[in-house]
């Protein structure tokens, strides 16, 4: 008999424009993992109004955000892709587990002063995405490794009260995981709010070319990873090597004696590339908002089966009175 595949959970916020770094960094690996294992691709736009969101924005993006995944190669029908709150089971499994949730523990979280309390709970709203599927692993970068641990410390919390109710996840940080870093300043995370540092996986060749030409490199004008001493050639040879699957070595030998002059045209081309046929497919899918809308009403609906699963056992446990 066929071994029973594990579960995979993992999503991205709507709350900026999807960059080079969600595709190499996370949407990529997903692609690789949907054969092998049983998927749910989320687009987490509770946890988006964490932080305040022009409506209209929120609500193209989200839909955008999908046309996106289906483009990169996520595959709908292997995987199951919908948008959170179409899912109200996961506003429901956070209420419970926030009464499981100490205080304390989630001020050890690192976030900013003055946050609201949506902000300041929402590892509890994560841990239900996460465990609604009873899922097994949960593919995240480092950052979010202890949003996962906390995760798990909850579920082994109530398991040890109501006997075993939720699978124990594991974060699952992929081991070609490649860490895109700002064009701007290479030691810090290429992230959406940095319009500069940041390539977006929709941006037209030509910023692309821009983006890449201005990268911050070093003045020794020599082509080597090297991580510590120099942050920008490092991240500009990951991207190059992530885009063309060629080795750091290999990258290392085709630019020797070359220069920056050479080298950051190559690697803005290799990127131009490596987004076109991404970019257009986006364009095609998001202009079919009748297959969109299909996709993700039937992604809730498969979603929302297994949700419920988890949650009536969840509400029995804890003494609920039938409905
Ligand atoms: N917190 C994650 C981030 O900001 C997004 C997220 C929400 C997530 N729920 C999740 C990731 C569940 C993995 C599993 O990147």
């Amino acid at each position: 008999m066929e071994e029973k595949k594990k579960r995979i959970f993992s999503g991205i916020q709507p709350s900026g424009e999807l960059t080079l770094g969600s595709y190499m960094g996370a949407i990529k690996n997903w692609v690789d993992l949907q054969d092998d294992y049983d998927c749910l691709y989320c687009i987490v736009d509770m946890h988006a109004i964490t932080v305040r969101q022009d409506p209209a924005t929120l609500r193209r993006r989200s839909v955008n955000q999908l046309a996106q995944y289906i483009a990169c190669g996520l595959d709908p029908q292997k995987n199951i892709m919908f948008i959170q709150s179409h899912v109200p089971q996961h506003a429901e499994l956070g209420w419970v587990l926030g009464c499981y949730t100490q205080f304390g523990e989630l001020s050890r979280m690192t976030h900013a002063d003055n946050i609201t309390s949506g902000l300041f709970t929402y590892p509890v709203l994560m841990a239900a995405d996460i465990l609604l599927y009873q899922t097994d692993l949960v593919p995240v970068g480092e950052d979010q490794k202890q949003h996962v641990e906390l995760c798990r410390d909850i579920a082994q919390r109530f398991n040890g009260v109501y006997g075993d109710t939720f699978t124990l996840p594991e974060p699952f940080i992929p081991k070609m995981g490649a860490r895109v870093m700002s064009l701007g300043d290479p030691t810090s995370k290429m992230s959406k709010s940095d319009p500069d540092g940041c390539v977006y996986m929709m941006d037209k060749p030509e910023d692309i070319m821009r983006k890449f030409k201005r990268a911050v490199t070093d003045c020794d004008a020599c082509v080597k990873f090297d991580k510590e001493n120099k942050p920008g050639i490092s991240n500009l040879l990951s991207i190059y090597c992530a885009a063309t699957g060629k080795t750091v070595a290999e990258a290392e030998f085709e630019f020797a004696g070359q220069g920056y002059g050479i080298f950051k045209p190559a690697v803005g081309e290799s990127v131009v590339e490596l987004l076109r046929p991404i970019r257009e497919e986006s364009e095609r899918i998001m202009a079919d908002k009748a297959y969109l809308e299909g996709i993700y009403k039937e992604g809730a609906s498969r979603a929302q089966y297994l949700a419920n699963k988890t949650l009536s056992r969840v509400y029995r446990k804890i003494g609920f009175a039938a409905r």
